[in-house]
């Protein structure tokens, strides 16, 4: 609503998962080279967990739009199916054509691309978004998966990423031999505190439509620890938070937003801040 009056190209805290709004902060810089690690040395099964909001899907999308060619994808972002279901959505995701209707034949097709790929020297990459809704036959159709593999590698490297109950749930005695198999896991933290006024100016420096990088609206220290006491540093309550702030700033020709701004905004909201 208010793009145009700040000059923006598109909506500077949106909160879907845009890649090309990607901040690398400190944890999301680590948790992104885990993961190439565990996918460039064919590892098998990595976690990612983090709280809501803390940056997980962006930063699979993120991971996704940087990998190259050689490496084939399937991103599941939510796998509330049937297992039947789960391996026709992997296989189509994958770019398989044909239709398998059991999981014999889902299974034989998947083996038979994976080892194609591996002759190509390809790698095989499958992304399950919102793990922590895995059911616990699923996750065993995914260590079935992941047994897959040539005398030195794994064929498909799978990356579960969920919220922190994920973790109980591969606690589970029944789901010991999946968990003994998971080679990286890594949790997403929010981001740090001196790291908040930065990843607002990145996300407002990609929205500008201005060429020489200039930033049509400006958040005051005090309005960075207002942000900070509300979202502890989690980038989707900081987006709501600014977005709010925005829609504040068009309403009374605001361009300089301060702790009073954010007070308002967090109120809102709903937004409490807890110790
Ligand atoms: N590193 C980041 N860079 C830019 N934006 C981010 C980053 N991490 C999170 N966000 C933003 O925060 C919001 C929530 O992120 P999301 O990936 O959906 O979190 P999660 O999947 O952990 O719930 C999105 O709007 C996203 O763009
Ligand atoms: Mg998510």
């Amino acid at each position: 609503m208010y793009k145009k009056y700040y000059n923006f190209k598109e909506d500077p805290f949106n909160v879907t998962s845009d890649p090309e709004f990607f901040f690398s902060s400190s944890h999301h810089m680590d948790a992104f080279s885990h993961l190439l690690y565990g996918i460039q040395e064919r590892k098998g099964i990595l976690v990612v967990t983090g709280e809501i909001g803390t940056g997980k899907t962006t930063l699979c999308r993120t991971l996704l739009s940087r990998l190259d060619q050689s490496v084939k994808t399937a991103f599941i972002l939510n796998p509330n199916f049937s297992d039947t279901q789960l391996l026709q959505l992997i296989v189509k995701d994958l770019g398989i054509e044909g239709v398998y209707k059991n999981k014999l034949a889902l299974n034989e097709t998947l083996n038979k691309f994976l080892l194609e790929q591996s002759t190509m020297g390809n790698n095989v990459v499958l992304i399950i978004d919102e793990a922590q809704n895995l059911r616990a036959n699923q996750l065993e159709q995914i260590r079935l998966l992941s047994n897959l593999e040539t005398e030195k590698n794994k064929l498909l490297q799978i990356i579960l990423v969920g919220q922190p109950e994920l973790i109980g749930k591969l606690n589970l005695t029944s789901l010991r031999q999946l968990n003994q198999r998971i080679f990286v896991r890594y949790h997403v933290l929010p981001l740090k505190k001196d790291e908040i006024h930065k990843y607002i100016n990145h996300r407002l420096k990609v929205a500008s439509q201005s060429k020489n990088g200039h930033i049509p609206v400006k958040f005051t220290s005090e309005a960075i620890d207002a942000l900070y006491l509300y979202s502890k540093g989690t980038p989707r309550l900081i987006n709501i938070l600014c977005d709010r702030a925005l829609l504040f700033g068009y309403a009374n020709e605001l361009t300089t937003f301060n702790d009073e701004v954010i007070y308002k905004c967090a109120r809102e909201v709903g937004q409490t801040s807890s110790p």
